[in-house]
Parts: structure tokens; C-alpha cells; sequence
């Protein structure tokens, strides 16, 4: 493994639809052998850095190396040494999950083998199963195995585990982890922040096509957050209550959840805030009986940063 070089180096990237800037001026690196995550909301730009990265549209400014190949200026060789995996993909319905495993394999000089990467991503009950016949989710990891196939030493996942039930999302975890300790370098968006954060060794926020914070995730929350979140159901405050709640100045910062009526208490002194807090909600007769204490999540990291939550 070649630890310490960049995989793929990217320079003041730049995608626009018309007025849509949908990448605006992006720069990061990928050390080989990595997990690197893009993670950002609903049109952030994830899907279009990665078909730009992998030479699928055209970019409007800045510079592409990956494995040192520009995707405009040798395609058919980047090609031969990456694995893509693209949120919508369009497969030939007819064939059966084998024979376009094989299929792709044919295009690569070195593949594995088909039977192998179907096992991988556990579609082995499904190997003779046309693709029209499979479910989103099993869809979904016929993807991830046609961008594994080819043995690339780079390979991108566009939302690898987006709509898979969680069984199915862990399996993919462990398949990704095992990807990166065969030395593969792993590329991924996604906007689940708890497979950033069990998958990602380095990772951009990405918010209108702007990167607004990077790091691991252990240091994004460091950063952004030494705070504890105490975080429980509203017993039922009114609007009046929730200010005077406020007022009382008992912790950094107050976030209520509005559709989920949760309420979340950001802190660096949680005995005194949740001593207060206590007092407050049994003085005005609405006890609270469901309190967690947990520690910051990159899910809290991006409410902080953009003011608002990940899922639109
Ligand atoms: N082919 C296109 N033509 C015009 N606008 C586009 C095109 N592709 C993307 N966009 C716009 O660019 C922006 C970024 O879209 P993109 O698909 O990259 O977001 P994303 O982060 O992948 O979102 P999601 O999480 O929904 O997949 C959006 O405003 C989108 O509407
Ligand atoms: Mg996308």
C-alpha cells in the first residue's frame, strides 16, 4: 500500500448547470488506501463531483488527477483502473445478474471474479435472476458489485447504502472496510452521517457546492463540537416556555426539533444543565422522564454549520 500519496488530487473543481453552480470551486486529496466521504444534503453537488471526477461531464474550471490521469485527457485509461458506482444507474434489464457481472468484467484486463464479488454483496440467491426482477435494494448492490469487479484501485460510490434496509447497510459497510484492506482507495458520498462516521477516514462537508468543513470525523467533531448534547421529548412547553427555557442561559446553545418534538440541550456542564433543566420542567408541572446525554454527532456538526438538518 502506498500510504501517504495521493490517489486523486482535486483543484478549484468546477460544474455548472446554467445558473446552477452546482460545484463550486471544490480542492481535496485522497491519500491511497483511504475512505474518503463526501457527505452533504439533497443537492449539495456529491453526484456531480463524482461523474465529473470520473469524466462524465465536462468540467467549468479547475484540475482532475486520479492515479495521475486527467479524466478529459485520458478517459479510456482512467477508466481501465477505476470502479464506478452512480446513484441512478441504467442496466440492461434483460440480463441476469451474472451475465452482466461478466459482462463488465470483460472490459477490465485483470477482473475478479464474477461469482466472488456477487458473493461479496451477497446476491448469491439472485446470480440467475433477470434485473428487472430485483428490488431497489438488490439493485443497489448489483451496483456496488460493477464497480467492484473490475479490481480498480480507485473506486467511487455514489450513496452505496441509500435505501437499504440496515442489515443490508452493514453488510456494505464491512464489503467497503474490506475494500480498503485490500489497499483499494474508496470515494464516497453519502448523507447518513453514521456511515461517515463508521466508514470515512478523512471527510468534506459539502454544502451549494461549497466544501464548509473538512476533516476526520473524530476532528470535525472536536472542532465543532467539544459539547455533550442532552437531548429529550418535549413534555409539552409552550413557545412561552421554550424562551424562558432560553433565558436561563443553562446551556450553550438550544435546538428544537420541531417534527420529532425533540429538544436538544448543547453543553460543556452537564450536571448544571441538566439540574437546572430538571427544576425548570417541574416547577411549570411538565416533568421530563426521557433524558439522553450522548456526545456530539457530525449530524449535530451540520445543524451547527448550515443551521439546518442534513434531510431537507
Ligand atoms: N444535468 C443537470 N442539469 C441541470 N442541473 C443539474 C444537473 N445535474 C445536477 N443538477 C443540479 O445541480 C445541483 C447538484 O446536484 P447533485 O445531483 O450533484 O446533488 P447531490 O448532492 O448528489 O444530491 P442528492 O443527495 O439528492 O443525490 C442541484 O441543484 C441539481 O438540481
Ligand atoms: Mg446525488
Amino acid at each position: 500500500m502506498n500510504m501517504g500519496t495521493p490517489s486523486i488530487e482535486v483543484t478549484d473543481l468546477k460544474k455548472y448547470f446554467g445558473s446552477v453552480k452546482a460545484v463550486d470551486g471544490i480542492s481535496f486529496q485522497v491519500e491511497a488506501g483511504t475512505i474518503f466521504g463526501m457527505l452533504g444534503p439533497n443537492g449539495a453537488g456529491k453526484s456531480t463531483t463524482v461523474e465529473t471526477m470520473v469524466g462524465l461531464n465536462k468540467r467549468d474550471g479547475g484540475k482532475i488527477s486520479i492515479l495521475g490521469l486527467d479524466p478529459e485527457k485520458n478517459p479510456e485509461e482512467l477508466k481501465s483502473k477505476i470502479g464506478v458506482q452512480l446513484q441512478s444507474p441504467s442496466l440492461f434489464p434483460r440480463l441476469t445478474v451474472k451475465e452482466i457481472v461478466n459482462l463488465f468484467a470483460s472490459f477490465y484486463s485483470d477482473p475478479l471474479s464474477a461469482d466472488e464479488v456477487i458473493a461479496r454483496v451477497g446476491l448469491e440467491a439472485k446470480v440467475n435472476e433477470q434485473i428487472k426482477n430485483l428490488s431497489g435494494g438488490q439493485r443497489h448492490r448489483l451496483a456496488i458489485a460493477l464497480a467492484m469487479v473490475g479490481n480498480g484501485k480507485v473506486i467511487f460510490l455514489d450513496e452505496p447504502t441509500t435505501g437499504l434496509d440496515p442489515q443490508a447497510r452493514r453488510q456494505l459497510w464491512d464489503v467497503i472496510l474490506q475494500l480498503k484492506e485490500e489497499g483499494v482507495t474508496v470515494f464516497l458520498t453519502t448523507h447518513y452521517m453514521d456511515e461517515a462516521e463508521k466508514l470515512c477516514d478523512h471527510l468534506v462537508i459539502i454544502d451549494h457546492g461549497k466544501i464548509i468543513a473538512q476533516g476526520s470525523p473524530r476532528e470535525l467533531i472536536n472542532q465543532y463540537f467539544k459539547e455533550r448534547a442532552v437531548e429529550f421529548v418535549d413534555p409539552g412547553f409552550s413557545k412561552e416556555e421554550r424562551d424562558e427555557l432560553k433565558r436561563l442561559d443553562i446551556a450553550n446553545r438550544i435546538s428544537y426539533e420541531q417534527e420529532e418534538k425533540h429538544i436538544i440541550l448543547y453543553t460543556d456542564e452537564i450536571s448544571r444543565t441538566i439540574t437546572r433543566l430538571m427544576e425548570y420542567a417541574a416547577g411549570i408541572d411538565k416533568p421530563i422522564d426521557d433524558i439522553i446525554v450522548r456526545h456530539a454527532t457530525l449530524e449535530d456538526v451540520f445543524l451547527k454549520l448550515t443551521g439546518r438538518g442534513i434531510r431537507e
